[in-house]
């Protein structure tokens, strides 16, 4: 295994990560949940998820994987954990999952670029989106969203997703800052502003149990948790790194970039009068897509911005794709470029029902928050936690600085307050999708 390939350096792996962590998550997902959830209590709850339960998740993840050096599944059994590599299994499953309708709204990002610069969604934005949100053309920028994921993952660790995430993770943040000022100086931003940053506590109360459920479910899809990226890419690590300062980085940039678009995008919703909680899947693409008819630079400032999103969700879909791929390469000794073609094929297809219909892409993506990335991570953390522990502990002590004394108190976090709480969010996510499903039958 002397070959195995590996990051060029530390911050080529920080900036996978991020780059991993930062796409559709923030941009497309994040304000769209939000709006969803009552606004600024879901920003609020969001965040302490991120922090609290989402790090110590990420850490745990980084354990395995850079101790075992392992795709997902083989790596339990190269640390003496055979029986657990069904965590592996099922996140290659819920890669699939995500990345079939993940690929579809990457596509909506592609026909957005070239919309912007022939200005095709200028006169009625909201009638646009409905008009290629669904149905053959859908499929068809699906597919080519694919193709380019495929082209990326074929090219490796190193030439590929590194250099690819390098460009992106300062390009998105210098156009998000640019347009958040420019989205707050708008008139009627202050509505937007307090929807987004004042939290009302009658919300919360009177909502919480879907709030909690979608905030952590949102903090996992956004830190790409719960299905191995995370164990994958602390597999072509070195030994020498200080995993808990890259994971807070990680944290931070992410967290950073998703409030920059609830920045952006709440004064502009509230600026033009749409009510956020109508928005929907569409949210950010009309919302911007108005912004940008009226803007004098608008078809400039649109490609630019759909450019970088298009990266952004690049970035992220290249490590769904690399869990599965980093798997075949592994264990079959099958060529990248064939593997990554042949999974581009059955993800194309899975895919389908979401290019067709956009209750179903929402339900798609509902679930993966829900169920798939919460029960991968319990998983995860119950054992890390109670099977790995202290083994854990000194992996991630390896290469630690001053942190490195926090260890055991990261360890009983894990094992008490991050599982309990995935525990109850994956009871009341499950609740959630059955409530959803028989609203669905009541009115089929
Ligand atoms: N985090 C990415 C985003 O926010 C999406 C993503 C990539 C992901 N890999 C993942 C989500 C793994 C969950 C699990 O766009």
């Amino acid at each position: 295994m002397d070959t195995r390939e590996t990051w060029a350096s530390r911050l080529g792996f920080i900036l996978a990560a991020v780059g991993s962590a930062v796409g559709l998550g923030n941009v497309w997902r994040f304000p769209y949940v939000t709006a969803a959830n009552g606004g600024a209590v879901f920003l609020v709850v969001y965040l302490i998820a991120a922090v609290a339960i989402g790090l110590p998740a990420m850490l745990a993840e980084f354990a395995v994987g850079r101790r075992a050096r392992r795709n997902v599944i083989d790596a339990f059994d190269e640390i003496g954990y055979p029986t657990w590599g069904v965590i592996g299994l099922l996140g290659l499953a819920t890669g699939f999952w995500i990345l079939s309708y993940y690929s579809v709204v990457g596509g909506w990002v592609i026909r957005y670029v070239f919309a912007s610069a022939t200005g095709g969604y200028f006169g009625d934005p909201n009638a646009y989106f409905q008009g290629i949100a669904a149905g053959p053309a859908a499929v068809g920028f699906h597919a080519l969203f694919l193709g380019l994921t495929v082209g990326i993952v074929a090219l490796g660790v190193e030439d590929g997703i590194e250099l690819a995430t390098k460009v992106m993770v300062p390009a998105i943040l210098v156009v998000l800052v640019g347009l958040a000022v420019w989205g707050v100086t708008l008139s009627g931003a202050g509505d937007g502003l307090s929807y987004f940053l004042s939290p009302d506590i009658d919300v919360f109360a009177n909502d919480y149990a879907t709030i909690v459920p979608a905030a952590v479910g949102q903090a996992f899809f956004s830190l790409s948790l719960g299905m191995g990226v995370m164990i994958t890419y602390a597999s072509y690590l070195g030994r020498d790194d200080d995993l808990a300062v890259d994971g807070g980085l990680i944290v931070v940039l992410n967290s950073a970039v998703g409030i920059l678009a609830g920045l952006v995008a709440f004064p502009l919703l509230f600026s033009q009068n749409v009510e956020p909680g109508s928005a929907g899947a569409g949210a950010i693409f009309v919302s911007l897509a108005t912004a940008f008819a009226s803007l004098p630079a608008g078809r400039l400032v649109g490609v630019v911005f759909f450019g970088v999103v298009l990266v952004a969700a690049l970035s992220s879909a290249i490590s769904l794709l690399e869990v599965v791929v980093s798997y075949a390469v592994d264990r079959y000794a099958v060529g990248r470029l064939r593997t990554a073609v042949a999974v581009g094929v059955l993800v194309f297809a899975l895919g389908l029902p979401s290019a067709t219909s956009l209750e179903t892409l929402t339900l798609f993506d509902r679930v993966a928050s829900n169920v798939w990335l919460p029960l991968g991570a319990t998983l995860v953390v119950a054992f890390v936690g109670w099977v790995y522990g202290q083994a854990a502990v000194d992996e991630l002590q390896q290469g630690a600085g001053r942190l490195g004394g926090l260890g055991p108190a990261w360890l009983w976090l894990v094992r008490v307050v991050v599982l309990a709480t995935l525990v109850g969010i994956l009871l009341l996510g499950v609740a959630d999708i059955l409530a959803v499903y028989a609203d669905i039958e009541l009115l089929g």
